[in-house]
């Protein structure tokens, strides 16, 4: 979602700030602003769009030593120049950049704001417009901004600009990410590491409610009340090339090729000197000494929540239940004795899951954060975190961090299951190591999953996806892939359910893929399939080696029956690839989709 920037030193500013807005692009934005302060005051550029377009309005003969920059992403206001950010007071004196939603911005600007004509219909012009007022009553800056941000109530990352001091950057954040990057003679702010690796990888962590002063040689970071905190920088872990494209025309098709190396990775990062898999003493006594787990996760997380719940079960012998986060904080179900909740997020920033962690830290409960992102919040926040070592996961549509959270929920039941007692009665690692190869022989088969996206999907107004057990959670996965990337109306759907209802969707000709990867299910699917084939349905049978049959269109090759979601997955990232791109949509950056969903 929104993207924040900043920069103060020697150089030219605007570049940089342009430079870091465009490793942005990922989360998602619809509009853009940079806003660069010299001796001659701050001028703002701003532009519905992409960052080019913001590109070819920024004036390039302004050398400006300090500025900010933002990507929006809409919450209040539709994409627009005029409610792109930065918003500047009524005087212009002070400039600002906010991700975040203030949920209280109503109620502050009919206190605060009566006679003040705002100029865009954003929350983010209500603060920087009561910092004017505050200010004009005889406050500092600083104590301006601080008598602002406790008046806040949701979620903020900010950076201002005062016309009167182009020495200084202000910051703070409650509960949206940002961190301050520490250079020689420079400084820099950013929501995410990747921004501004072009010119540093020292980064210092910020809490919620500090405030940070941030000048070119300096960073003074103060709690509300006005205490000085001293923090060590933290050196991000990211190599400039693990967020470029290469030679690949998308990330999300570079990611799903990185999925077999990620696989090989993460068993390599888990296990110990003699071979074995382990995860941290901690994180098992606390699997062992609960009576209930709670995965709590959104979208592709939560898909792959549900496979960790069968690992988990079946594996280590722990009951577990899988909710959807944006509903667990109004629908919490009555809980066990002794909880022990499991947050799956590739970004760990997604607030949604944030806001079910506040919760049941409050209630007392402990949290375990399986994440691709150390240093996220809900890393920050839980009591554990299991990472996902996928390297940064760049397109929209999440692939190789699905496949690294099953492995990592794989070895997270395995390891625990050892620890009760419980062998497995199959080698966890050799099993690993074959779905690794059987993805990258899937990736070698780009072409014959094309024809399939072609032949089903280039043109159809819709798609089914059908499995039962764990089929049908890939199913549902699948589906979501292929929505949210090619716009395709797309459903999953259990096999056994059809009859209930949904197979009256079914017209002629409407794509059903169907998977049929588990033993005990195969021939039920396949009733399934010739139900909506006798209703004029194309199906489209995924089989696995071993349970293939001739009607079958792609058979994938054969792993351990509880891992199959890590092969079948594939099939369902290509197609979904392969038909976004021959409907022509923007596959890296879908429509109103973020990466990052920091707002509720
Ligand atoms: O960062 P998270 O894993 O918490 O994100 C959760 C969802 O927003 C995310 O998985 C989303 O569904 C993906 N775009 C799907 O490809």
């Amino acid at each position: 979602m929104c993207g924040i920037v900043g920069y103060i030193g020697n150089n030219d500013s605007k570049e940089i700030l342009l430079r870091g807005l465009e490793k942005l692009e990922y989360r998602g934005y619809d509009s853009a602003g940079i806003a660069i302060m010299n001796d001659n005051g701050v001028h703002v550029f701003k532009e519905k769009g992409r960052i080019a377009d913001l590109r070819s309005i920024v004036d390039q003969s302004v050398q400006a030593h300090t500025g900010i920059g933002h990507t929006r992403w809409a919450t209040h206001g539709v994409p627009s120049q005029l409610n792109a950010h930065p918003h500047q007071s009524a005087s212009s004196r002070f400039t600002l950049v906010h991700n975040g939603v203030i949920e209280n911005y109503d109620l502050l600007k009919r206190e605060y704001l009566q006679g003040v004509t705002l100029k865009s219909d954003t929350d983010t012009e209500v603060i920087v417009q009561i910092i004017e007022l505050f200010m004009n009553d005889g406050l500092t800056v600083k104590e301006a901004f601080r008598k602002t941000l406790s008046l806040l109530k949701g979620s903020y990352a900010l950076a201002l600009l005062d016309e009167e001091d182009n020495e200084t950057i202000y910051v703070a954040k409650n509960k949206s990410p940002l961190l301050v990057g520490l250079g020689d003679d420079f400084n820099v702010v950013a929501s995410d590491a990747m921004a501004m690796l072009q010119v540093t990888n020292q980064f210092v962590e910020l809490m919620d409610k500090e405030i940070v002063i941030v000048k070119k040689d300096e960073v003074t970071i103060e709690t509300l009340s006005g205490d000085v905190m001293t923090r060590a920088p933290f050196t991000a872990e990211l190599d400039a090339s693990d967020i470029e494209k290469g030679t690949y025309p998308h990330y999300m098709l570079k990611e799903i090729d990185e999925q077999p190396l990620v696989i090989r990775r993460i068993v390599q990062k888990y296990q110990n000197e003699q071979g074995a898999l382990t995860i941290d003493p901690e994180i098992i006594n606390a699997m062992n000494e609960t009576d209930r787990i709670y995965i709590i996760a959104a979208g592709t997380s939560y898909h792959a929540g549900l496979v960790g719940k069968q690992f988990i079960e079946k594996i280590a012998n722990v009951p577990v239940e899988v909710h959807i986060s944006s509903e667990f904080g109004y629908n919490i179900p009555l809980l066990s004795e002794n909880p022990l909740f499991i947050f799956i997020s590739q970004s760990g920033e997604t607030a949604d899951s944030r806001a079910v962690l506040v919760e049941i830290k409050e209630m007392g409960y402990k949290a375990l954060t399986i994440t691709n992102v150390p240093g996220s919040t809900l890393s920050r926040e839980a009591d554990y975190t299991l990472l996902l070592h996928a390297g940064p996961e760049i397109a929209v549509a999440s692939t190789k961090a699905y496949t690294a959270q099953l492995a990592v929920l794989a070895i997270l039941a395995e390891v625990t299951g050892k620890s009760r007692g419980i062998d497995l009665d199959f080698d966890l690692v050799h099993e690993l190591g074959i779905a690794a190869n059987a993805i990258e022989v899937l990736c070698d088969s780009k072409e014959e999953i094309e024809a399939i996206a072609r032949e089903y999907l280039a043109t159809t107004r819709n798609a089914f996806f059908i499995g039962r057990g764990i089929d049908f959670y890939v199913g549902l996965e699948g589906a979501l892939k292929l929505k949210e990337i090619s716009y395709i109306q797309a459903e999953g759907f259990a096999g056994g359910e059809l009859k209930h209802g949904t197979i009256a969707l079914i017209e002629n000709g409407t794509p059903v893929i169907a998977l049929a990867t588990q033993e005990s299910v195969n021939l039920s699917i396949r009733g399934n399939v010739k139900e909506v084939a006798a209703r004029g349905a194309n199906p489209c049978i995924i089989s696995m080696k071993g349970l293939e049959m001739e009607e079958d269109r792609f058979v994938i090759p054969e792993v351990h029956s509880l891992l199959t979601p890590l092969i079948s997955v594939i099939p369902m990232q290509l197609i979904a690839y392969y038909a976004a791109l021959h409907r022509e949509c923007d596959v890296d950056k879908p429509r109103n989709l973020a990466k990052s969903v920091t707002v509720e």
